[in-house]
């Protein structure tokens, strides 16, 4: 296993942070413009590699459409040069492509660096956008194993270019009433958490149709899909974890199937198959990857029922916090309906909220809250969704990133600490269902 040479202490983390600008010359102010050593505002010249769904729509379209005053896309880059192409044109981008990276941050000279490819691939991206003196950001997760968390840590510190990790969930209108409900105090001091995820039959089944089935690309949907849910309890808790163990099984997907084919599109059992989904009726999932595999060969819509999936559907976790606050986290993909359950145990109380999701792009999130301080009546609200992508949060997250930064005092930013904190629970979880032990956080990376 991996071992980090030096401790890193969170001051530590800060003060690279803040070194990392000054020393590439730049600093971010009022306006969110970047300004010179001379002071002259000038636009943020950004570059973006992964031009899939995430990259073209959230961080490509919408950056040129809602920040073309404060920055400016100068170069885009992928493997698959066709998606790359038909991703350029979908944003409305008029800067160069390049499906080789090094070439793209030669020619164009950015700024910043928006990592958007596939899971495994981030860890490589961010250590070169480092070396090359640009501020990476991330997206969730920011890695996928303990050797990628310590070459991120590693590259920080080296280079003094701080990373910021995308966990837009932070901003979620849900997210921050629980975390203000917990900084008030009202329930006391966190004794013990419950917190179950589902994710239902379709969009839960996404996941098994894409890279993500596979380990090597994901690192499963324990650092996948469950590194938002980590990061938000740590940053709910303001803990770090410090033991984990794990069970994982496959019982719907994979190969649990009674039949399977190559792919929807050409499957013999389309008419009976319930998971059956025609992505001709998909134009955006047509142009961006059926158009484009001749370049590599990958599959939009695989069976979800194809022997290879390595990763799990049902997975409990115990994770045990530094304040001796121990979680008990389940993430189920095949149920009916999607959402989460999350309940705080406290000294004075109880916080319990429930959230029903239906389609996450399509959301109209209604969370219930029941506050209940011991020995009195519990307090019961529901919470409407701030409607856009990911209830509201991405646009807030972007803003505080590119635009005038407001006061924070919910700590939802988040760096290299959060992003290696939030995955190394997930990379803990996948090592204990491996190795059938619990698994020490400190065993992996010492942080
Ligand atoms: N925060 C969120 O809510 C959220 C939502 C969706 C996706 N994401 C994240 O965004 C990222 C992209 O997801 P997506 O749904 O757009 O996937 P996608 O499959 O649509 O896009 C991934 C892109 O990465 C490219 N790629 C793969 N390997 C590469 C390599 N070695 N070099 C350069 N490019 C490479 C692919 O060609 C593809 O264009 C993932 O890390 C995912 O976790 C986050």
């Amino acid at each position: 296993m991996a071992k980090i040479k030096s401790e890193l202490s969170r001051r530590e983390f800060l003060a690279s942070s803040a070194l990392a600008l000054g020393a590439a010359g730049f600093s971010l102010t009022g306006s969110g413009a970047i300004f010179g050593r001379d002071q002259t505002a000038k636009k943020q010249r950004v570059a973006l590699v992964g031009t899939g769904i995430r990259g073209s729509s959230l961080w490509g379209r919408d950056l040129i459409k809602n920040y073309a005053d404060v920055l400016e896309i100068v170069g885009l880059s992928d493997i698959n040069p066709i998606r790359l192409d038909y991703a350029k044109t979908f944003m409305g981008a008029t800067c160069p492509t390049f499906t080789d990276f090094g070439r793209m941050i030669e020619d164009t000279r950015p700024d910043t660096v928006i990592v958007t490819t596939m899971d495994s691939v981030h860890a490589k991206y961010i250590r070169l956008a480092m070396e090359s003196g640009c501020r990476p950001i991330t997206e969730k997760p920011m890695c996928t194993d303990e050797k990628m968390v310590q070459d991120i840590i590693d590259a920080e510190r080296r280079t003094g270019r701080a990373l910021t990790v995308t966990f837009n969930y932070r901003y979620s209108p849900d997210a921050v009433r629980i975390k203000e409900i917990l900084m008030s105090g009202e329930i006391g001091k966190v004794t013990s958490v419950d917190f179950n995820w589902y994710l239902d039959v379709y969009h839960g089944a996404s996941y098994f149709r894409r890279w993500h089935g596979f380990k090597q690309n994901s690192g499963s949907l324990l650092v996948h899909k469950a590194s938002h849910h980590f990061d938000l309890m740590n940053w709910w808790l303001e803990a770090e974890p410090v033991e984990v163990h794990a069970y994982g099984e496959l019982r719907k997907y994979g190969h649990n199937g009674a039949f399977r084919g190559e792919r929807c599109l050409t499957c013999p059992h389309k008419s009976s198959c319930e998971f059956f989904w025609d992505i001709t009726r998909d134009a955006q999932a047509m142009n961006l990857y059926v158009k484009a595999e001749p370049a590599d060969g990958y599959i939009r819509d695989s069976c979800v029922f194809r022997n290879k999936i390595n990763i799990w559907d049902t997975m409990s976790v115990q994770v045990r916090y530094h304040n001796r606050v121990p979680m008990s986290y389940s993430l189920n993909a095949f149920m009916p309906y999607e959402g989460y359950h999350v309940g705080f145990n406290g000294t004075k109380g109880r916080l319990d909220v429930r959230a029903y999701h239906s389609q996450p792009w399509k959301v109209d999130t209604l969370a219930e809250f029941r506050l209940t301080r011991s020995f009195k009546a519990s307090q019961v609200f529901a919470l409407e969704s701030g409607g856009g992508g990911h209830w509201g949060a991405d646009r807030v997250m972007q803003d505080q990133i590119f635009r005038a930064p407001k006061p924070d005092p919910l700590g939802r930013k988040a760096g290299s600490r959060d992003g290696a904190l939030s995955a190394l629970v997930g990379i803990a979880a996948r090592h204990s269902i491996e190795q059938g032990r619990p698994i020490k956080i400190d065993e992996l990376v010492k942080i």
